[in-house]
C-alpha cells in the first residue's frame, strides 16, 4: 500500500495526514535494521543545498546510497547560481539530469517553486523560516519511538520560535495530535502571530511562557532550538537576545523522570554538553533516525518495496 506517497512532492508537513505519517513510520521501522538494499539502483538524486547543512544533506545522501541510488551534490558555493544563474534555470537543469530533487534554500517558497516547474518529485530540505517537513517527520518518529504514542503529551518548545523553521514545522506537526503545547521563549523570539492564530483557530492547545522554570515539571518533551543568527535582519538585535536562554542540568532539576530533551541540531550556545550523557538526551537518536526515516521517504516516493 503506497497511500498517497508515490511520486509526491514534500513541501510542507501540513500536507500530510496522520494516516500517511503512520504509514511512513511503519516503513521507517522496517529500515531501522537494514544496512543496504539496491531497490533504487539506477536512480540519480540531486541534493541542491543553497544553505549550510550537515544532517539533512548527509542523511539524505546516506539514505539514498543505502538504497542503491546515486547522489549528486550541488552547493550554493560552487553552483553557477554564484555566477548569477537563476534558480529557475538551475532547477530546470537538475530536473533534466536527475530523478528527484532535494532542495534547501534561504528563500521561503523555493521548494514549492521547484515543485511547480520540475517534472520529477521535489523534497523540501528546509526553506525560509517555516518549512522543514522531513525534519518534522523525524521529530514525530522520535516521540513515537520513545513514548509509543503521539498524543496526550505536554510538549514544550523552547528558544527561537520566531525564526526557527525546524521548530515551527515541529509545532505544526505535533499539533495534528491531541497534545498541549508550551511555547517558551524570550519576548523578542515569540512564535509569530499568524502561526499562533492559525493554531488557535484549529483548536490547538497552545500557551506562551517566558520562563522555563515555571513549566518544566509539567513537560514530557522539551524541544530546544538555537538562535537563528542567519535570519536576523538586524545583527544588533541578535546580539541583544544572544544568551537569553540556555538549557543546562540545573534547568532540568524539576523535570519528570522520563521527560526527553529534543533538538533538531546544530546546537550553538543554547544546550550544554553536560546533558549529553543523561537519560533525557534524545537529540542524537533523533538525528540518527534521519537515516531510516529518509530511506522510507525515498522508497515511498519511488514506489519500491522494503
Ligand atoms: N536539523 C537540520 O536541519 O540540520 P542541518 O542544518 O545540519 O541539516
Amino acid at each position: 500500500m503506497n497511500m498517497n506517497w508515490f511520486n509526491r512532492d514534500i513541501i510542507t508537513i501540513e500536507n500530510f495526514s496522520r494516516e500517511e505519517l503512520e504509514h511512513l513510520f511503519n516503513i521507517a521501522d522496517k529500515y531501522m535494521n537494514i544496512k543496504f538494499k539496491d531497490s533504487l539502483k539506477g536512480k540519480i538524486i540531486a541534493n541542491l543545498f543553497l544553505e549550510p547543512s550537515t544532517r539533512t544533506r548527509v542523511s539524505f545522501e546516506v539514505a539514498a546510497k543505502r538504497l542503491g541510488a546515486e547522489v549528486v551534490n550541488v552547493t550554493g558555493e560552487y553552483a553557477s547560481i554564484k555566477k548569477g544563474e537563476s534558480l529557475y534555470d538551475t532547477l530546470k537543469m537538475l530536473d533534466s539530469y536527475c530523478d528527484l530533487i532535494i532542495i534547501r534554500s534561504p528563500i521561503e517558497g523555493s521548494a514549492q517553486f521547484a515543485a511547480d516547474i520540475c517534472e520529477h518529485p521535489v523534497i523540501n530540505a528546509g526553506d525560509g523560516t517555516l518549512n522543514h517537513p522531513t525534519q518534522a517527520m523525524i521529530d514525530l518518529y522520535t516521540i513515537k519511538n520513545t513514548f509509543n504514542r503521539l498524543d496526550k503529551l505536554n510538549i514544550g518548545v523552547y528558544g527561537d520560535l520566531k525564526y526557527g523553521r525546524a521548530v515551527v514545522s515541529f509545532i505544526l506537526a505535533i499539533s495534528k495530535y491531541d497534545n498541549k503545547i508550551y511555547a517558551i521563549s524570550p519576548e523578542q523570539l515569540k512564535i509569530r502571530n499568524e502561526i499562533k492564530d492559525e493554531l488557535l483557530n484549529k483548536g490547538v492547545k497552545i500557551e506562551e511562557f517566558t520562563n522555563l522554570e515555571h513549566v518544566i515539571s509539567e513537560l514530557d518533551v522539551l524541544y530546544v532550538t538555537r538562535l537563528q543568527k542567519e535570519r536576523f535582519v538586524d545583527l544588533a538585535e541578535y546580539e541583544r537576545v544572544r544568551g537569553s536562554y540556555k538549557l543546562d542540568l540545573k534547568s532540568l532539576e524539576k523535570s519528570k523522570p522520563n521527560m526527553i530533551v529534543m533538538h533538531p541540531l546544530p546546537r550553538v550556545e543554547e544546550l550544554t554538553y553536560e546533558l549529553d550523557s543523561t537519560s533525557k538526551q534524545a537529540y542524537f537518536r533523533q538525528a540518527k533516525f534521519g537515516i531510516p526515516l529518509r530511506m522510507a521517504i525515498l522508497s515511498l516516493i519511488f514506489g519500491v518495496e522494503v
